[in-house]
């Protein structure tokens, strides 16, 4: 019996003023360097994901412009975070994105750090005169919180909490478990455009039909709902499962629907004249699939088990999420340039249960039993590792060497356009549509930041 879960989270709708605001914060040294002082040192940012840090002697390191963040998890199953930068002479100590151990070691003079950050040991003590202060020279702390799956970590102590930062998507983000779901790809990629342009790209559907065709066979972004909330945060809720209303609806399923139906062993054939059927019919199957395999769904409604729920977080990071699965974005400045962005991909995976060697070979596991070639996530495969981050360049996207699917890649190749054209003297300002009233939101919210 399918269970429908009917969620209390209510979006804000109201309208918003709509500005055209001038290219300078995406061209100028200026803004770059406003941005560092005044957002990126003063904001909650998210660091990674908590699944990277679950286990004692586990760390992560974040980059942002100057900065480098040390996160770490001590033997107590503390979360600590520091910079990262040795007190002797400033090196940085760690270069690797993540990883495991006991100790932080200097490469230059062997300064060793716990993972609590306390200095442990020096190198011919004796010989400083001044002397060593070990409570003075420890790893510079960091604020750090844990929440939703994510890591948060924040330069400069605020008034703002990270609890009322969240608050406005905690309710709708916390649905989907991010906690429990496990990386099974990273990627980061260096990009010719400033950092805004990436988010912008993300905080508007208005491209879609155009830039990415594909989606107009199986979402509707003409009618996705969109969603302002309180600092800066945005979402849409885009439906699956349907066509573009934005164009005349086919007499038959297009061919991604028809794939969806089949994956859930229903013929499209049986859809003919009944193209706005299929989404709900896609609800049942994965609700009754879901039950079959003892899967907690319960707490999804219909829409959550065919549509792409996004949200960004000011101010830098875009979460897709479904059920089974979320990708999370998060575009990062270049220190040097305002034409130059980094934007890294992590994809998770909820698993469900624990690996057993029934429920890995059995019908119930593969959809088998109920005739469908769609799979639901299982247990985490006992072979399972954690993949190490994929770092390259936009031009391997564009030459075809490196893929962040197919959607991403053709917003990255066009990316370099935007900022090309940005930077042109025929170019003043942007000139926004009511539909892009999310860019306008982020761009309020990254105003207040600078004072500007
Ligand atoms: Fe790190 Fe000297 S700079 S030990």
């Amino acid at each position: 019996m399918a269970t429908t879960v009917s969620h209390t989270f209510a979006p804000d709708l109201s309208p918003i003023a709509i500005r055209n605001f001038s290219k300078e914060r995406y061209v100028s040294p200026e803004w770059l360097e406003r941005e560092r002082t005044d957002l990126w040192a003063t904001s909650w940012l998210v660091a990674g994901v908590a699944c990277d840090v679950r286990e004692a002697g586990q760390f992560i390191t974040f980059d942002i412009g100057a900065e480098s963040i040390i996160i770490a998890r001590g033997a107590d199953r503390l979360l600590r975070a520091m910079h990262n930068t040795c007190t002797h002479r400033g090196t940085k100590l760690v270069t690797e994105p993540m990883g495991s151990l006991r100790k932080f070691v200097c490469p230059y003079h062997a300064w060793v750090y716990g993972l609590d950050g306390s200095l442990e040991s020096v190198p011919g003590a004796a010989r400083f005169s001044n002397g060593v202060p070990r409570e003075k020279l420890g790893l510079r702390p960091v604020e750090v919180e844990e929440a939703l799956g994510l890591i948060f970590v924040r330069l400069t102590p605020g008034a703002l909490s990270l609890a009322d930062f969240l608050a406005p998507l905690h309710e709708a983000i916390g649905t989907y478990r991010l906690d429990l779901m496990d990386v099974t790809n990273d990627q980061t990629v260096s990009h010719l455009c400033n950092w805004k342009a990436i988010i912008d790209n993300f905080a508007e559907l208005y491209h879609v039909p155009f830039l990415h065709p594909i989606h107009r066979r199986m979402f509707d972004c003409a009618t996705a709902p969109i969603a302002l909330f309180d600092h800066g945060h945005t979402a849409v809720y885009v439906e699956g499962g349907v066509t573009d209303s934005g164009f005349p609806t086919p007499e038959v399923p297009s061919d991604m629907q028809a794939m969806q139906l089949e994956a859930f062993g229903l013929d499209p054939a049986d859809y003919r004249g009944l193209v706005g059927a299929i989404r709900p019919a896609l609800q049942r199957a994965k609700r009754a699939l879901a039950g079959e395999q003892g899967l907690a769904y319960d707490s999804f409604t219909d829409a959550q088990l065919t549509d792409v729920w996004q949200f960004n977080l000011f101010p830098n990071v875009i979460l897709s999420v479904t059920p089974e699965s979320a990708w999370l974005m998060r575009s990062r400045p270049d220190v040097t340039d305002p034409g130059r962005s980094i934007l890294d991909m992590i994809t998770l995976v909820r698993f469900h249960g624990e690996e057993s060697p029934e429920a890995a070979g059995s019908d119930e596991a593969d959809g088998a039993r109920i005739g469908t070639h769609f799979r639901l996530n299982g247990p985490r495969p006992a072979d399972y590792i954690r993949p190490p981050r994929d770092a390259f360049t936009h031009e391997d996207i564009i030459a075809g060497r490196k893929t962040m699917t197919v959607t991403i890649d053709e917003d990255i190749s066009l990316l370099g356009r935007v900022q090309q054209g940005m930077a042109s003297r025929g170019f003043d300002s942007v000139w926004l549509s009511d539909e892009e009233c999310r860019v306008q939101h982020f761009h309020d919210a990254l105003d207040a930041s600078l004072g500007a």
